[in-house]
């Protein structure tokens, strides 16, 4: 993204995006379904599983995320908890696939408080600690951080195998490195919501500056690091300095948004290095949905002249 489409193209999508005409248009009509379908594998287990397997025979690994957030009923949470077990089950069915599960804290009750989140989360990492699948925590918008923050850390003690994203937007993310337990796994990424000024940098490169500050930094304390961006500078400086660490690439791994930079995807993990896709699914696509259009302005033309074709 350039400079001008981070401070201002991307807050006015996101903004526009709450606007239930805006919500209407890209679920309820087919030009809206169809440029959700490029970043949503489909609303089922089943269509995500299988996506999975496509991108195994690329040699690329997989995170299931099963969508939804900010859920305002106990019922909600428990549903969420329950799509993520059935498909802790179907990884483990499916033994030869290397696939992981990333979750949300407001999907599993963290409004109702930390008790409730930690409740839904719980019988999750149990689960997969039984199949010794790994659990990323995701970060959402900056009200969150503490409390995920913290999740994270109990979720580590009980499950090591949990790995925790975090935004380079985020003015305050370093300083919060030194909240994380040793060794545990970090997803560095920029970072998606739409955040006030004083919390985030707003200028493109200060955000890229950063997001290779702490990816240095992570590596420096020997955390595992999930390289999660599509950024080709960054790329190529992840590979300068992971290829001049001793063992470097066994512990640190790209990964992608499903529907996003599919060649890159691919010829990094052609040339070996290890590439993991984040694969969405389930019902609950619009806001997901809506930080892709953000990121990028040419995917909001992309629905635009979809709809306007549409409608001759
Ligand atoms: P940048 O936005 O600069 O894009 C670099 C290039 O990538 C673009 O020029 C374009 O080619 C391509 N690109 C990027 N986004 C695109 C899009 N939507 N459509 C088409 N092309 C696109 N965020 C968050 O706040 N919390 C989280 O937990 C996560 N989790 C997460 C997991 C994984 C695996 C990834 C890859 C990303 C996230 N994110 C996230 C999203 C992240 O914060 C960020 O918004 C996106 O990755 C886009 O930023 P890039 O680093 O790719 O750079």
């Amino acid at each position: 993204m350039t400079d001008l489409a981070t401070r201002f193209v991307r807050p006015a999508i996101l903004r526009v995006a709450h606007h239930p005409w805006f919500r209407h248009l890209a679920t309820r009509t087919a030009p809206g379904r169809a440029v959700a379908s490029r970043f949503v594998a489909g609303e089922t287990l089943a269509e995500a599983m299988a996506a999975a397997r496509d991108l195994d025979r690329q040699r690329i690994t997989a995170m299931l995320d099963h969508l939804g957030e900010n859920v305002t009923t106990p019922d909600q949470a428990l549903a969420a908890r329950q799509a993520y077990l059935a498909a802790l089950a179907a990884i483990a069915e499916a033994d030869t696939l290397d696939c992981a599960i990333s979750v949300k804290l407001t999907q599993l009750g963290l409004d109702e408080g930390l008790e409730t989140g930690m409740a839904n989360l719980t019988p999750i990492l149990d689960a997969a600690a039984e199949a010794g699948t790994r659990v990323e925590i995701d970060m959402e918008s900056h009200g969150y951080v503490d409390a995920t923050l913290e999740a994270a850390a109990a979720a580590y003690t009980r499950y090591p195998k949990v790995g925790l994203a975090m935004q380079a937007y985020l003015r305050r993310t370093a300083g919060d490195l030194d909240r994380l337990p040793g060794g545990m796994r970090v997803r560095l990424v920029k970072g998606s919501y739409l955040e006030p000024p004083h919390v985030v940098f707003t200028d493109k490169r200060e955000v890229d500056r950063s997001w290779a500050r702490l990816f240095t930094t992570l590596l420096a304390r020997g955390h595992p690091i999930d390289a999660a961006t599509h950024d080709p500078s960054l790329i190529e400086g992840v590979r300068r300095r992971v290829g001049a660490v001793e063992n470097g690439w066994s512990r640190v791994e790209f990964q992608m948004l499903y529907g996003v930079r599919r060649d890159l995807q691919a010829s990094l993990a052609r040339e070996g290095y290890p590439v993991r896709v984040y694969i969405p699914y389930g019902t609950e696509w619009y806001p997901y949905l809506t930080r892709r259009l953000a990121e990028r302005p040419a995917n909001l033309w992309f629905f635009a002249s979809n709809l306007l074709r549409s409608a001759k």
